[in-house]
């Protein structure tokens, strides 16, 4: 059922009540997590806002994460403030986040009872920010496996994508939106900062089956392996793409920004292997699963170098995979030059 609104009569909150019952098992829990993550957002928001003029805030916390990655003191910011925002609301057990080594078990007596956990890249493209450049949050619901009223445990965080009861990001951009599925269909909702509150503003969304953009650093190509590299140079020499236009190759370096363009606009994202990463960059369970979870709701495809992304069982939190997202016609594309390489 999509529930059919006009621009800006409708908030994320009246959206979430119209649509509870599809929800599985829900009784307010999904209102309960959205909110947590709505009001997160709201307060991450205002501060990627000002970082350029609050000096304090910018740059590197001159930590490291676990991926060896240099944390900026945003990524810090930014995680703290969505794992205290989603520990308050007595709905979720616990929280996997890029920017902790394991898991963190929200384990008392009220969150040991909760039936969700959550895992989150709290701050993607953070490396944008002293540019000002979009970034964006990821985030991906699960119900638990081990029984309630226990602390979670991490077998509640490997789970396939295909599991997913919820999944959506929010991207810091010219306006902060939040786009989520649970699983029927994807909706986007904007942000007026004028009044605090999200208005729905893409009712159910569907990326194009044929795009013209595509989307990957380049500067890795020479490590690419050769069903990427053909379909690359294939973007590069060819006008049929199902659209009017000629290829373009657009490419941000904030994961969620690259994916929301090509999701209105149709596109393929790729961060395929390398040699420096043999697994690709992007990590599976709180990157590639939530948005194969959006792209598959609005039509399109996520695969990895073998197979369907909602397939694959994690076995690490952290775990990285190449990762090919878009147009369905695009990824089927790149798709045939894998199977046919084998
Ligand atoms: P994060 O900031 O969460 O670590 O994610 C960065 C990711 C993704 O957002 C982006 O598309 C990609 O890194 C860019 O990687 P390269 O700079 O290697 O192209
Ligand atoms: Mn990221
Ligand atoms: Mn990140």
């Amino acid at each position: 059922m999509i529930f059919e609104a006009t621009m800006k009569s409708v908030t994320v909150g009246e959206f979430i009540v119209e649509t509870q019952n599809t929800f599985p098992g829900s009784s307010g829990e999904l209102s309960k997590i959205l909110s947590a993550i709505k009001l997160a957002s709201k307060i991450v928001s205002h501060h990627i806002n000002k970082a350029g003029l609050a000096k304090e805030i910018l740059g590197s916390s001159g930590a490291e994460n676990i991926q060896g990655e240099d944390q900026q003191k945003l990524d810090v910011f930014a995680n703290d403030t969505f794992i205290n925002a989603l520990s308050a609301r007595g709905v979720i057990c616990g929280v996997a986040s890029e920017e902790n080594d394991s898991y963190i078990a929200f384990d008392d007596k009220v969150n040991n009872e909760a039936k969700y956990v959550v895992l989150i890249d709290p701050l993607d493209g953070s490396s944008n920010i002293d540019v000002n450049v979009s970034v964006g949050t990821i985030f991906s619901v699960f119900r638990r496996k081990t029984a309630k009223g226990e602390p979670v445990q991490l077998v509640d965080f490997l789970q396939k994508g295909d599991e997913q009861v919820a999944a959506g990001y929010l991207i810091y951009g010219s306006s902060t939106m939040l786009v989520y599925t649970t699983g029927n269909g994807v909706n986007g909702f904007t942000f007026d900062p004028g009044i605090g509150v999200f208005f729905l503003s893409h009712p159910n969304m569907k990326i194009p089956t044929n795009g013209a953009i595509y989307s990957v650093n380049e500067g890795n190509l020479s490590s690419f392996k050769q069903p990427v590299k053909d379909y690359i140079s294939y973007c590069q020499s060819s006008e049929d793409n199902g659209t009017k236009k000629p290829y373009s190759s657009r490419y941000i370096g904030s994961l969620v920004a690259d994916f929301h363009r090509n999701l209105i606009k149709g596109g393929i994202y790729m961060y395929p292997s390398t040699e420096s990463s043999p697994n690709g960059k992007l990590r599976l369970t709180y990157e590639c699963s939530p948005l194969a979870f959006i792209i598959e709701q609005a039509g399109g495809r996520a695969i990895s170098e073998n197979g369907r992304i909602m397939d694959i069982i994690p076995n690490d939190l952290h775990q990285r995979v190449p990762f090919f997202i878009g147009s369905k016609n695009m990824v089927d594309q790149l798709e045939q030059l894998m199977e046919s390489a084998t």
